[in-house]
């Protein structure tokens, strides 16, 4: 099994073994589990016998185990737990790994609803955060702190694709003493494995790519056992579980992850391309473009460079609203990874809660347009945003 190429993993890890031989795992929807004694529960809840006990405990039920053993083989992880989204899987990372009077080093450009969690809510615990231009590895330095407990990075990064140097930044944490995190939501473990970069902690939003069809909300973190008891516990005390059709569909959606990713990012590819050719378009921020300004970075640490891309048009703000006013193929709305394209404006929707200043420093512009590129027939997105260019006043 260990052999086996990332593809042949996605479609059979974890599978194959329901005890009624059901050829697809089925959904164990149950909270609760029953015993066959007294002395095997005490066995099951005293660690002594593995076993399923309750929903809300990892690994929760053979559903869970089923999706947690696929992301373990899929992320090279000692072991994984599954959260009702993102959110909660990044909140029981800081929960874990810090408390009052620890200093949390993050990026500057990060998902608007973890800038939120950092800035608002940790503060409130006695935690201080420095919000830091990972991409800069003197800044990185400068920036830590006798106190520095957790190093949370996000690369590429949402909305503007900035990708930082993942080996060196975690490096620098380790021998300062402080666990590292990688918000790996944009790559997935098909383009980049963050626990083999050097990460002790890899958080990814399944909502997105791991279940690929924009229909589910839920969370992942895996790193070794030692680094994931303390989110492990974090997990149980807090309740933010994933639920069990969730896990199931985020088991389907890691069957075809690799067939999807390669295409996202074929596609994405051209359609970057594309804009960046285009007179109308002022600036492209895709990794796998060479005029990336971490492309090079990008290259040591990615199998490839997903499906993600945002650019800023000469007509700024004004130019972005009739460019998203007139496509008709993508949907105006926000999340990313499904099959299909959407379309966002990032300062008014998903960053909206960013303050401005610190939009600006991290490059997150008023007129900034991101896309995540679908697996449509490519050439039907490029015509979409074509004709929708042409009724942009330049
Ligand atoms: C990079 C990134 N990380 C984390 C999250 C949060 O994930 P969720 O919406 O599943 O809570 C998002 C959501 O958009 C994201 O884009």
């Amino acid at each position: 099994m260990k052999d086996w190429k990332f593809g042949t993993r996605c479609v059979h890890v974890g599978e194959g073994r329901d005890p009624f031989r059901a050829h697809a795992t089925p959904i164990y929807q149950t909270s609760t589990f029953f015993f066959e004694s007294a002395e095997q529960a005490a066995a099951v809840f005293s660690g002594k016998e593995e076993g399923y006990r309750y929903i809300r405990s990892p690994p929760n039920s053979p559903t869970h185990l089923a999706f947690l053993d696929k992301i373990k083989s899929l992320e090279n992880a000692g072991e994984a737990v599954a959260f009702s989204s993102g959110m909660a899987a990044e909140t029981a990372i800081v929960l874990s790994h810090l408390k009052t009077g620890d200093h949390l080093l993050t990026t500057d450009v990060i998902y608007g609803g973890t800038y939120g969690l950092f800035a608002s809510l940790l503060p409130r615990l006695g935690i201080e955060v420095s919000f830091v231009d990972t991409t800069d590895l003197e800044a990185v330095k400068a920036a830590m702190r006798p106190n520095t407990r957790l190093v949370f990075l996000e690369s590429p990064a949402n909305p503007t694709l900035a990708v930082c140097d993942i080996r060196a930044i975690c490096s620098l944490a380790r021998e300062a003493g402080a666990v590292s995190a990688v918000d790996n939501t944009f790559s997935t473990p098909y383009f980049q494995r963050p626990l083999e970069l050097g990460s002790d902690l890899v958080v990814e939003s399944c909502t997105k790519y791991i279940g690929g069809h924009g229909d589910l909300l839920g969370g992942v973190v895996a790193g070794s056992a030692e680094q994931m008891k303390p989110v492990r516990r974090t997990a149980v005390l807090t309740g933010g579980t994933m639920g069990t059709h969730e896990a199931w569909l985020c088991l389907r959606g890691l069957k075809t992850l690799h067939l999807r990713m390669k295409r996202h990012a074929y596609n994405a590819q051209q359609v970057a391309e594309f804009l960046e050719d285009h007179p109308k378009v002022e600036a492209v921020n895709y990794p796998g473009l060479s005029s990336h300004r971490q492309h090079q970075v990008a290259k040591g640490q990615m199998d490839g460079f997903g499906g993600m891309l945002s650019f800023e048009l000469k007509g700024g703000l004004e130019a972005g609203r009739r460019l998203m006013n007139g496509v008709r193929l993508m949907t105006l709305a926000v999340s990313l990874g499904s099959v299909d394209t959407l379309i966002e404006h990032p300062a008014s929707m998903t960053h909206l809660g960013v303050p401005r200043a610190e939009m600006e420093k991290g490059g997150i512009t008023e007129g900034l347009v991101r896309i995540s590129v679908g697996v449509e027939d490519v050439e039907d997105i490029v015509a979409d945003l074509s004709q929708s260019l042409e009724k942009v006043r330049s």
